[in-house]
């Protein structure tokens, strides 16, 4: 197992070039399953998730090649089980069930299960596709599902879901008749893979709003579709420019997508000029405390959250930085105040006080962004961070140490026993 070793201190100066996302690459490597033949994807990052993926549709029977691009082959799909060994890895493996569904009329997919940051149930894309006629039976840990030809229907979210939206418009592209998702989430990720659908001659409308509208239609052929730029990664280095109280320019992303959190950063004392698919991001001032909560798309990321708390960490006063998605995302508070910190935290509210350093310290990584978060906190701290079980990372930020060094940060990947 791998370790980050990190020497903070310096201000990051210089060039960052953005990754594809990880959760626009998912969805669009699960849609695959509707339409056999040849799908291209350009913009796929290299990353653990990006593989368990690739591996879970080799299982079914696709053929995959990554190069420049991402190849799928799905003329061969026969094995319509995604396993629990895959599945309790990445939960997002719950995106092949609406593919299979409409496509092949039947599936068997292990449930997810919990993980590191809150129970994260998928009810609600088994009640839509219940609502669409679907037989849907648990066993054993897994979903059951079958259908002779799924049915259009008006589908209200109870609560707003990303790879749940993903799944039913997904199932719903070849159902019969109109499939209506109200409550749907507007998150970017949903926009690109209804673009993809499409592209495959899916009959869409209204991605990006909280409504809907997918006409079903009797077939879909591949196509082609370039990833769009990883928002959260982007907003990662931006913290990142701003924690060490440096100047980074980020390129290839996407400023409209980043919106609410380039207006808290800006709040927070960052100096933030966006221009085509680049930003600029600097700070020469000190850090201002700002409060923060967590909700959907426009709204400012949960994926962030842990990312802004380690700025905050280092603020002037206090924030209060509310956790509204997820009910235990808070596993880095622990490990911040290992390096120093100062954070209250009750239920989903966390009150950080900002300290006048961070301290380096040897704290280990729990999920995805946390470990983000731990990252940012080594590289503003005063002496030697290590951060352990950075597998995380790995599954979802591509290069992370090599694009960091690239801009002056002094940071090593090593091998644990070293
Ligand atoms: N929820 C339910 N029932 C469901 C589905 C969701 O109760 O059937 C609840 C969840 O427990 C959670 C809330 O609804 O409290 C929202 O969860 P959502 O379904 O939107 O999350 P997700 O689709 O499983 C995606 C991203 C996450 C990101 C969330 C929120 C992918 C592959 N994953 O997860 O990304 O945090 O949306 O924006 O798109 C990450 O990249 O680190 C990550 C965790």
């Amino acid at each position: 197992m791998d370790k980050l070793v990190i020497e903070g201190g310096v201000p990051l100066q210089g060039e960052i070039r953005i990754s594809g996302a990880k959760n626009a690459a998912l969805p669009l490597m699960a849609a695959t399953l509707l339409a056999n033949g040849e799908h291209i994807f350009h913009n796929v990052p290299r990353l653990r998730d990006i593989r368990t993926m690739r591996n879970l549709l080799a299982h079914m029977g696709a053929a995959c090649r990554h190069e420049d691009v991402l190849h799928i082959d799905t003329s061969d799909i026969h094995n319509l089980e995604a396993p629990y060994d895959l599945v309790k890895t990445m939960r997002a493996s719950v995106l092949v069930l609406g593919p299979m569904l409409a496509r092949h009329h039947r599936a068997r997919v292990s449930l997810p299960g919990g993980c590191a940051i809150g129970a994260r149930p998928i009810n609600l894309h088994l009640a839509g596709l219940a609502r669409m006629g679907v037989d849907v039976k648990l066993d054993h840990g897994y979903v059951i599902a079958s259908a002779d030809r799924l049915r259009g229907a008006l589908i209200t979210f109870d609560q707003v879901t990303v790879t749940g939206t993903e799944n039913l418009m997904m199932a719903a592209t070849l159902a019969e008749g109109q499939t209506v998702l109200r409550n749907a989430a507007r998150e970017p990720e949903v926009v690109a893979l209804a673009e993809y659908l499409c592209r495959m001659g899916a009959r869409i409308e209204g991605a990006g709003t909280d409504r809907i509208v997918i006409e079903g239609v009797p077939e879909l052929s591949p196509s082609t579709h370039t990833v769009i730029p990883d928002r959260i990664e982007a907003g990662t280095y931006m913290v990142a420019a701003g924690i060490t109280g440096g100047n980074l320019r980020l390129v290839g992303c996407r400023p409209d997508h980043l919106e609410a959190v380039t207006e808290k950063l800006q709040q927070a004392g960052l100096v933030i000029e966006t221009h085509n698919g680049t930003i600029d991001v600097r700070r020469d001032r000190p850090i201002r405390s700002v409060d923060v909560k967590t909700w959907p798309f426009p709204a400012f990321p949960t994926d962030m959250q842990a990312q802004f708390m380690s700025l905050m960490s280092l603020g002037d006063n206090v924030s209060t930085i509310s956790e509204q998605i997820f009910e235990n995302r808070f596993m880095h508070v622990l490990e911040l105040q290992r390096m120093g910190a100062d954070i209250e935290l009750e239920g989903r509210v966390a009150m950080v006080h900002g300290v006048k350093k961070l301290s380096g310290a040897p704290v280990m990584a729990t999920d995805l962004r946390a470990s983000a978060s731990l990252v940012l906190g080594g590289l503003a701290a005063e002496g030697t961070t290590e951060i352990h079980r950075i597998y995380h990372l790995d599954r979802g930020y591509e290069a992370m140490e090599k694009k960091l060094s690239a801009v002056g940060a002094r940071i090593w990947r090593k091998r644990e026993e070293e």
